[in-house]
């Protein structure tokens, strides 16, 4: 898998998702300002990513500040947090990541050197990520049986996290494990991380991948060629209601109607505490023109308007179960989401 995140000397590289499968360009972050347009403007997406790119975007922003005034203080930290968080509001890892910042800058600001302490924590947000995919996908991949086909949606791989992936971490393993396992993508409107990301990921591995529209999901399940639907998510609410991909919601609705089990694979930095169901959730609004427009092309009229909602909520009676790090969660599931924060 092409490294897709890494930093070198004093700057962030990122593999910019934008050009993928196509071209491999990297994007060199320097500053705090570079690591905000990387995450507003899709360079990098996908809700653990998001919050790995702010964790680096944080020590970018303290190294600018020390060059330049020669002194950190709290108000600057939390000037830098603001400007992070002020990027994409769907994803909790991205505000999980900046409170853990913020905290290791509590503990770490009488120290000589803080910068290095700073990009230690990055790191190992970084890396602990990666170690919980592999969790994820190991407790996950106990519920794929041999030959299962599975319907996923967006991309919840590799890509949109450290490494490894949530739901096409537990394809992958399952995968590894030696069952025959076929996907189908949906190609996601209009980034198309599916058709795009996921796809391509899936292809690497050596794993049967299909693109369908995004609008085949019914006749999917009409065909019942669906075993399974597995996807990620961006925040989960204490009851269970997760935003996750804007048609998500739509294919839960599907699945819950033919009797087909609905996985959300995510890490314990997804679940929000704080938020008690799906209604509180923040969904991200973009650009329409962003629908009206595919690589240049325009595909509607320059006067029509169009509409953009980045995210879903799916209701908890459509989701059978959550894969996590700490292992599989079912019902009730706000008993079991509460224990994850004690
Ligand atoms: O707009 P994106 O590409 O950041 O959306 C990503 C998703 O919706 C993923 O499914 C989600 O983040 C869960 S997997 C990381």
């Amino acid at each position: 898998m092409t490294k897709h995140i890494y930093w070198k000397g004093d700057s962030l590289y990122l593999l910019d998702q934008r050009e993928l499968p196509f071209k491999k360009v990297y994007v060199r972050c320097n500053t705090l300002e570079d690591t905000r347009y990387a995450i507003k403007n899709m360079v990098i997406r996908g809700a653990p990513l998001i919050g790995i790119v702010a964790a680096y975007g944080f020590v970018l922003g303290i190294k600018e500040i020390l060059k330049n005034k020669g002194f950190l203080n709290e108000k600057e930290i939390k000037r830098i947090s603001k400007a992070l968080l002020n990027t994409r509001p769907t994803a909790v890892n991205l505000l999980w990541a900046i409170k853990r910042m913020e905290r290791a800058y509590d503990k770490y600001k009488e120290k000589q050197d803080i910068e290095a302490s700073m990009l230690e924590e990055a790191v190992a947000i970084h890396v602990e990520d990666i170690e919980n995919n592999r969790m994820i996908s190991l407790f996950g991949a106990e519920l794929i049986k041999d030959k299962d086909c599975i319907l996923t949606h967006c991309n919840a791989g590799s890509l949109a996290m450290g490494g490894y992936g949530t739901a096409l971490g537990v394809i992958k393993a399952a995968h590894e494990s030696g069952k025959k396992i076929k996907v189908f993508a949906t190609e996601t409107r209009p980034y198309f991380q599916g058709a795009r990301l996921t796809a391509w990921e899936l292809y690497n591995e050596g794993i049967h991948v299909e693109v369908v529209p995004d609008n085949h999901v019914g006749i999917l399940f009409h065909k019942k060629l669906i075993d399974k639907v597995i996807v990620g998510a961006d925040r989960i609410a204490l009851n269970g209601d997760t935003a996750n991909k804007v048609g998500t919601f739509m294919i839960a609705l599907c699945a819950k109607a033919h009797n087909i089990p609905f996985y959300v694979a995510a890490p314990v930095s997804t679940f929000d505490p704080e938020i008690e169901s799906g209604n509180l959730i923040p969904i991200e609004e973009r650009d329409g023109n962003e629908v009206k427009n595919f690589r240049g092309l325009p595909i509607t009229l320059k006067k029509i308007k169009a509409r953009y909602y980045s995210f879903d909520i799916t209701d908890h009676r459509y989701i059978s179960a959550f894969v996590t790090e700490r292992g599989i969660i079912k019902r009730p599931f706000k008993r079991y989401i509460k224990m994850l924060f004690p």
